[in-house]
């Protein structure tokens, strides 16, 4: 039983969600890959973070669909410069636009376009209630309008929010690999353990070798205290828990990141060559090893991924649709 078990009176109703997203799972192996980024602590970067492995992901050829899935708190457009969003998730929700009126594409780096990389944000609305609190009807229109990725994008990155709530640890569940993201603040390091102890077995079922959790640094001084930032909550969770994330690396503290927040600019598109950028390039590197098992130069067109929860995207909405339901259809 998992720890956040959806207590639901919308149970009954979960039969039409669940079969729309059975029907729709045939697809022969997508080559679709879904990454929920999130932590236990606000505040420790997961934003710049996920869009900054996203334009990162461009540059090694692959198309990207990033989306503000940090409902309620959602600010990834601001972020990235984008002004006056007309349209949103809460559009998507409602029934009326479609994804390809609502994703805004960017411009991306000369090299990510030569390989044909690119990138769009699904940008999230301003007080939006999270995903667990949403009327049945509402999560079949929003997921019907979503069932196209898998033809369109290589990577699916959500933005999913801190804290131990429903909505964040359905989409850590339901995600092919999750980035669990941490600074050397213990506070944040309890608090990303929190999340480990939430997510339970659920963290390493269905992925092999506990490669579907991985933990990230940011804001290190050195690489060497990020390792032990992260050997810390990697002996903790093997000791107390059975088990522990794989360490896939880190950011370094740089006042990159900072400026090109106030400038409402990424700062790995401003700044690809900063400190940051660099560590960010390593981690789109790892996340390619990991859930491609392919060398990040090469950029191979296989996909072989590490983790049995693939499925594309349809697998990634069937199995959101499984943990906030809480019944094993
Ligand atoms: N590597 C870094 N170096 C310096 N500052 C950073 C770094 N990463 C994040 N920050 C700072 O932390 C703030 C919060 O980042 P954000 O991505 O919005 O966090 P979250 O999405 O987790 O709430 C940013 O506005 C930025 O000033
Ligand atoms: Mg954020």
């Amino acid at each position: 039983m998992r720890d956040f078990a959806y207590v639901s009176n919308r149970h009954d109703q979960a039969g039409e969600l669940r079969k729309m997203v059975k029907d729709n799972n045939a697809v022969k192996t997508p080559r679709l890959h879904t990454l929920a980024v999130l932590s236990g602590k606000g505040g420790v970067g997961k934003s710049n973070i996920a869009a900054g492995i996203s334009f990162a992901l461009a540059d090694f050829g692959k198309r990207v669909v990033l989306i503000d899935a940090d409902l309620g708190m959602a600010n990834l457009d601001i972020l990235c410069g984008v002004r006056n969003a007309k349209w949103n998730i809460s559009h998507l929700i409602e029934g009326s636009r479609s994804l390809s009126e609502v994703l805004v594409h960017f411009r991306v780096s000369a090299r990510a376009e030569k390989l044909n990389g690119g990138v769009a944000l699904l940008p999230g609305g301003v007080g939006l209630r999270e995903i667990a609190d949403m009327e049945e009807s509402e999560l079949e229109r929003f997921f019907a309008s979503l069932s196209g990725l898998d033809e369109t994008a290589d990577y699916v990155i959500m933005d999913a929010g801190a804290g131990i709530h429903k909505g964040a640890l359905s989409f850590a569940y339901a995600a092919e690999a999750v980035l669990l993201i941490t600074t050397p603040e213990p506070t944040s390091i309890r608090d990303a353990y929190g999340v480990i102890k939430s997510l339970g077995a659920g963290a390493w079922e269905g992925s092999a070798g506990g490669n579907g959790l991985m933990l990230v640094v940011n804001m290190a001084d050195s690489s060497r205290e990020a390792s032990e930032v992260a050997e810390r909550i990697r002996l903790a969770s093997m000791q107390f828990l059975g088990n522990a994330p794989v360490y896939l690396g880190y950011v370094l503290k740089d006042e990159t990141v900072e400026r090109a927040v106030r400038n409402c600019k990424i700062f790995y598109r401003s700044e690809p060559d900063s400190n940051a950028g660099i560590c960010v390039r390593n981690l789109a590197g790892g996340v390619l090893r990991l859930c491609e098992g392919s060398s990040a130069d090469v950029g191979s067109k296989e996909s072989v991924p590490v983790s049995a929860r693939s499925g594309g995207f349809k697998g990634f909405l069937r199995r959101l649709s499984k943990s906030l339901f809480s019944d094993n259809s």
